[in-house]
Parts: structure tokens; sequence; C-alpha cells
């Protein structure tokens, strides 16, 4: 039976250089744009994969259970990369949490229902999800995105501000690969997430943009004195796909160039500057 490799957010950034990274079966890349998908399935099958795309939007129920339920026609369903995402500054505090966190519980569902021995999620959170401070009342919602009215009471926690809210769901992100661990442990299946710090893409290029000065400090900042590219990504994504990997599940593995142990330094400094 052929593997098939959904890579969500697969047009660009992280999810496009993962999606280059599997060598065998087949690749399926998703995202909203048709055109940017079109582009890269060109670019994969340039580079001798096999690869098509599928317009689905992670926000929607309906298309992650179409689109997972196609791919199972396809062969097993390997491995399933959750890239898809939006930063604060792309999105309403609402929008953001049910793009990054609801549509990535959705997607967790859904393969669920068509995981077999050594099929493996990972979820791609953020560095940013180790900022917020654990607290009782919200990690309940951030843990149970679908409880009613979760979403609604985590944009007032963060007050409506969405580069808070991307913060907050991705910590909830990394919160889903604990909670659905032992469920896929049934079926002999992995979950996972992975933190990636400031890895050059188009949406940190943005973020570059809009806050110039704040990206050169945190570059300054980083222990490995650089910043990510997305290959620094895809290549831990293949290590925690791997089946040599299976005794790890549950976890969050933070690729950040150490940046997070500094986060609180850093905080203060600046707290420091706006004074
Ligand atoms: N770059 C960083 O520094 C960094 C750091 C930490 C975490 N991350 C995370 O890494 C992931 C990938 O980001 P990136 O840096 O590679 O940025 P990117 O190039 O902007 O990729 C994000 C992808 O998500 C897709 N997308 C957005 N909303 C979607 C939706 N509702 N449904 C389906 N696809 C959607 C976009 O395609 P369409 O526009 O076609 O939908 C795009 O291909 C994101 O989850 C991001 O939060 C990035």
């Amino acid at each position: 039976m052929k593997n098939v490799h959904i890579v969500t957010g697969g047009g660009s950034g992280i999810g496009l250089d993962t999606a280059k990274s599997f060598k065998d079966g087949i690749v399926i890349i998703t995202g909203r744009n048709e055109e940017g998908l079109k582009a890269a399935v060109v670019e994969l099958k340039a580079a001798g994969i096999e690869a098509e795309y599928r317009v689905s939007d992670v926000s929607s129920r309906q298309a992650n259970k179409d689109l997972v339920q196609y791919a199972a026609t396809l062969g097993k369903v390997k491995t399933v990369v959750n890239s898809a995402g939006v930063s604060g500054g792309q999105a309403s505090a609402k929008k953001t949490l049910e793009i990054d966190l609801l549509g990535a519980e959705y997607l967790v569902e859904e393969v669920l229902e068509v995981a077999q021995e050594n099929t493996v999620v990972i979820l791609i959170a953020s560095m940013m999800g180790n900022v917020v401070p654990d607290n009782e009342a919200y990690d309940n919602f951030l843990k149970n995105p679908q409880s009613e009215g979760a979403i609604d009471a985590i944009v007032q926690v963060v007050k409506d501000e969405s580069d808070i809210a991307y913060n907050f769901a991705k910590k909830g992100v990394q919160m889903l690969a604990k909670k659905w661990a032992t469920k896929y442990g049934e079926k002999g299946a992995r979950i996972v997430s992975l933190s990636p710090g400031i890895i050059m893409t188009p949406m940190s290029e943005q973020a570059a943009a809009d806050h110039p000065e704040q990206m050169a400090f945190m570059k300054q900042m980083t222990p490995s004195g650089r910043n990510g590219n997305p290959d620094d990504i895809s290549h831990a994504v293949m290590f925690l796909a791997d089946d040599k990997s299976s005794f790890l599940t549950g976890i969050d593995l933070t690729v950040d160039g150490g940046l997070t142990n500094r986060l609180p330094e850093i905080a203060k400094i600046m707290a420091a500057q706006e004074k």
C-alpha cells in the first residue's frame, strides 16, 4: 500500500520545504490559495516527488473530513503535518484561533479515524506557545477548543489582540499533542507538536516588515546567532516522522536556536525600553 503524506499549508514556507523532504509515496499539499498550490506542485514534481494539491481550509471541519477521506483512498495515511496557520498580523484574534487551534483539532480528529500502525501527526505550533503562562481557567479552553464558548472565552482573555491570540493558539496546539497521544497510541500511531522559533518564510518576512527593530533584536539574542531556515524545521519534522522515532509521542519539540530560554530576559529589556 502506498504511503500518503498530507502537508496542510504545504504551498509555502515550512510546509513546502517539508513536502519536498518526503522520499516515498505521494504528498498532498493544501491551502486556500489555488494558484500558490499549483505552483508548489510544479516545484515538487520537478524535484521528482509525486504530489497533488487540494484547496482545503483547515478551519472547516467538513474540509478536513473530505481531505483525509480522499487521502485514505490513495493509500495508507502515513504522515500528516499541520503547517497551515496565520500569524496575529494576518487575521483577527477569533480567526487566528479558529485556524491555528480549532482547525488543528478538527484535523487531528479526522486523521484518527484512518490512523494505522505508525501513522504520525506532527502539529506545527510555535515557540510563542511557550511564553503563555499555565492557568487552569484558560488552559481548559485551550485544550478543549471545541467546548462551548471556548474560542470566545479565549478572545476575551487576550482582549481581542490577535498577536496574543496567536501565542495562546500555539500553546493550545502543544497541549493537543499531549491530549491526543493516548487515543493515537491505541492505534499504534503517534502525535507530536513542533514549535519553531523565528524561521525565514513569508510569514516571518511580514513580521520583519511590520516590526523591523524587534525582529533584529530577537536575532541578536538568539543563542545560535541566526534565524532559522525552513530546512531547519523540515529536518526536525523528518526526524519526528521516522519510524525509528516510534517512542516519541505526546511531546513538543522546540526548534528555535535556543531563543525560548531567553524570552523572559528579552521581555524585560523590551519593557524597560518602553518606559
Ligand atoms: N515562520 C516562522 O517564524 C514561524 C515560527 C513559529 C511557527 N510558525 C508556524 O509555522 C507554520 C507555517 O508557517 P510559515 O512560516 O511557513 O508561513 P507561510 O509560508 O505563511 O505558511 C502558512 C501556510 O498556511 C496556509 N494557510 C493559512 N491559513 C490556512 C487555512 N485556513 N487553511 C489552510 N491553509 C492555510 C497558507 O496558505 P494559503 O494562504 O493558501 O491558505 C500558507 O501556505 C504556521 O503554523 C506558523 O504559525 C512559523
